[in-house]
C-alpha cells in the first residue's frame, strides 16, 4: 500500500489497522468467528480498516452506508474477484461467481446466466396446478421432504433433519439444473451430495495457499482437496450438459442447461457476436448448482432450529397459514399473503447471517474510500454479518424478532427488508435471489401446513453457528406431530 502510494506520488494515506505480524500478518488474530473479530476491531478503526492475512492486504468495509457506497456508487471499481489460488482453480478461470477475469465479457457472461434463469422462470409446468416449472418442482420435492420426515420420526422419534434437506435440496437443483430428480438413495444422487459437502468442508477454512501463494507447490491434503472434489463434481456436471447439448430443441426447454444453450444459440443467431463456448456453459451450469445447494439448505436447517427454539412463532404462521390458504398446496403467489411468514424468512437470514461475508470482492482500478487510497487488486471483504446486526439499524439486534419486519397494519415494512443484506447488492449481487426466496417460502409454509415440529424433550438448542464459508447450526434433533386439519397426530 505504502509502495503503491509513494509511486503514485499520491498525499492520501491508506486505511489504518492493525499491526501485524512478519509472514503470518494478522491471520491468528481473527479467532473462530472472523466476523465477530472485525466487528470488535472496526469499533477501534472506523467502517474502513485494512488487514494482513499472511502476505496479502485486505480490505475490510462495515457499516450500510460504507457497503453501499463500495457494492453500489463505486461498484464498478470495486467489482473484481481476487486472484486467489481456490478462485483460480474453480473452472480455470471460466467461473461467473469466482474468476478473476471482470471485463466485458464477464458481464456478457452475467447477462447470459440471468436471462437463462429468466427463461426457466417462465418455462410452464407439465402440470397445470402450478404456475411455472420452477414451483413444480419445488413442490414434488417438499412433498417428499414431508414424507421422510414422516418416516424418521415413526422410526427413530426424534431426528436430525439434516440430511433430508440437503438431498430435497440438491433434487431441486438437479431438477432445475438438468431437469432430473433423483431416488434420495440413489447411489449417483449420494456421490453427488457427499463430493459437495466434502469441497465446502475442504474449502471452509481458508486455503492457507489462498494467502502464502507458494504453498500451493507444496503436496499437501489440505491444499489440493478441494480442487480433487471439484474436478469430480465438474466432471458430472460435464456429463449432462454434453448429453443436453445433444439433445437440445429450442421449442422444449426442460431446465437452466436447456436455457442457457437457448439463450446462446439466439444470441449469436441475432446478433454474430460473442457468447458461451461450451465449456463456459458447462462452468455456468457448475456456478448456479453450487450457489443453489449449501445456502438454501444451510437456510432450512437455520429455519427449522428456530420454529423448534420459538414456538409461539412457530404457532403464529401456522395461523397465517390456516388463514389465508388453508389446506391449499402453497404457491409462489402466496408469499404477497402470508406476511408473517415473510418476516420470519427475512429475520431468519438477518439473526443467523449464515454467510457473514460476501464472496470476497477485488478492486478493479485505483481508487479512493472514506479518503484513504486503495490501490488496484486489493482483496476486499464485506461484512454482511456487521450490517445485519447494527444498532444504528436493528433495534435490540440479538432478538429472533419477525414482528420487526410488519407495521402498524401488519403489512411487510419492504424497506427495512431491504436493509438486510445476505444476497449481496450491485454487479455482483447473488443471481438466485428470487429462486431461493420462492424455493425457501414453498418449503417453509408446506412443512408447517402439514406437520408440527417440537425440541426433543430435555434437548438444550444453541443458536451458535458453526463457522465457515456457509455457517451452518450446530447439530440438531426434532420431533414431529402430523397437522391434519388443525388436528394433532401423534406418532
Ligand atoms: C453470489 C447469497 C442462493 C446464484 C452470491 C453472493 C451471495 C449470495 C452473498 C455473493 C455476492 C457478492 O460477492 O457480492 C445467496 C444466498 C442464497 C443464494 C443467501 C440462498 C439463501 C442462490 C441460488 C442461486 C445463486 C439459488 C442460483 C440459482 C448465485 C451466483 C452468484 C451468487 C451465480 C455469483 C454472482 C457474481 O459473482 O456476480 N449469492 N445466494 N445463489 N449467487 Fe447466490
Amino acid at each position: 500500500f505504502v509502495r503503491a502510494l509513494r509511486s503514485k506520488g499520491r498525499k492520501q494515506l491508506p486505511p489504518p489497522g492493525p499491526w501485524s505480524f512478519p509472514i503470518i500478518g494478522n491471520l491468528f488474530q481473527l479467532g473462530d468467528h472472523p466476523y465477530l473479530t472485525l466487528m470488535e476491531m472496526r469499533k477501534k478503526y472506523g467502517d474502513v480498516f485494512l488487514l494482513k492475512l499472511s502476505m496479502v492486504p485486505v480490505l475490510v468495509v462495515n457499516g450500510m452506508e460504507m457497503v453501499k457506497q463500495v457494492l453500489l456508487k463505486d461498484g464498478e471499481h470495486f467489482a473484481g474477484r481476487p486472484n486467489m489460488y481456490t478462485f483460480a482453480f474453480l473452472a480455470e478461470g471460466k467461473s461467473l461467481s469466482f474468476s478473476v477475469n471482470y471485463g466485458e465479457s464477464w458481464k456478457l457472461h452475467k447477462k447470459i446466466a440471468s436471462k437463462a434463469l429468466r427463461t426457466l422462470s417462465n418455462a410452464e409446468a407439465k402440470s397445470s396446478t402450478c404456475s411455472c416449472l420452477l414451483e413444480e418442482h419445488v413442490t414434488e420435492e417438499v412433498s417428499e421432504l414431508v414424507t421422510v420426515f414422516v418416516e424418521l420420526s415413526s422410526k427413530n422419534g426424534g431426528f436430525d433433519p439434516r440430511n433430508a434437506i440437503t438431498c430435497a435440496v440438491a433434487n431441486v437443483v438437479c431438477a432445475l439444473c438438468f431437469g432430473k430428480r433423483y431416488d434420495h438413495s440413489d447411489e449417483e444422487f449420494l456421490k453427488i451430495v457427499k463430493t459437495n459437502d466434502d469441497l465446502l468442508k475442504a474449502s471452509s477454512g481458508a486455503n492457507p495457499a489462498d494467502f502464502i501463494p507458494c504453498l500451493c507447490y507444496l503436496p499437501l491434503q489440505i491444499i489440493n482437496s478441494p480442487r480433487k472434489f471439484y474436478q469430480a463434481l465438474n466432471g458430472f456436471i460435464a456429463l449432462h450438459v454434453q448429453d443436453h447439448l445433444a439433445t437440445y430443441d429450442k421449442d422444449h426447454i426442460r431446465d437452466i442447461t436447456d436455457a442457457l444453450i437457448n439463450v446462446c444459440h439466439n444470441k449469436y443467431a441475432t446478433t454474430k457476436t460473442d457468447t458461451l463456448n461450451d465449456s463456459e456453459i458447462i462452468s455456468t451450469v457448475n456456478d448456479l448448482f453450487g450457489a443453489g445447494f449449501e445456502t438454501v439448505s444451510t437456510c432450512l436447517y437455520w429455519s427449522f432450529l428456530y420454529l423448534i427454539h420459538y414456538p409461539e412463532i412457530q404457532a403464529k404462521i401456522q395461523e397465517e397459514i390456516d388463514g389465508n390458504i388453508g389446506l391449499k398446496p402453497p404457491r409462489f403467489e402466496d408469499r404477497k399473503i402470508l406476511p408473517y411468514t415473510e418476516a420470519f424468512i427475512n429475520e431468519v437470514f438477518r439473526h443467523a447471517s449464515f454467510l457473514p461475508f460476501t464472496i470476497p470482492h477485488c478492486t478493479t482500478a485505483d481508487t479512493t474510500l472514506n479518503g484513504y487510497f486503495i490501490p488496484r487488486k486489493t482483496c476486499t471483504f464485506i461484512n454482511m454479518y456487521q450490517v445485519n446486526h447494527d444498532e444504528t439499524i436493528w433495534d435490540n439486534p440479538s432478538l429472533f424478532r419477525p414482528d420487526r419486519f410488519l407495521n402498524e397494519n401488519r403489512e411487510l415494512n419492504k424497506s427495512l427488508v431491504e436493509k438486510v443484506l445476505i444476497f449481496g447488492m450491485g454487479i455482483r449481487k447473488c443471481l438466485g435471489e428470487d429462486v431461493a426466496r420462492n424455493e425457501i417460502f414453498i418449503f417453509i409454509t408446506t412443512v408447517l401446513q402439514q406437520l408440527k415440529l417440537k425440541k426433543c424433550p430435555r434437548a438444550k438448542l444453541d443458536l451458535t453457528p458453526a463457522y465457515g464459508l456457509v455457517m451452518r447450526p450446530k447439530p440438531y434433533q426434532l420431533q414431529i406431530l402430523r397437522l391434519r386439519g388443525g388436528f394433532l397426530t401423534q406418532f
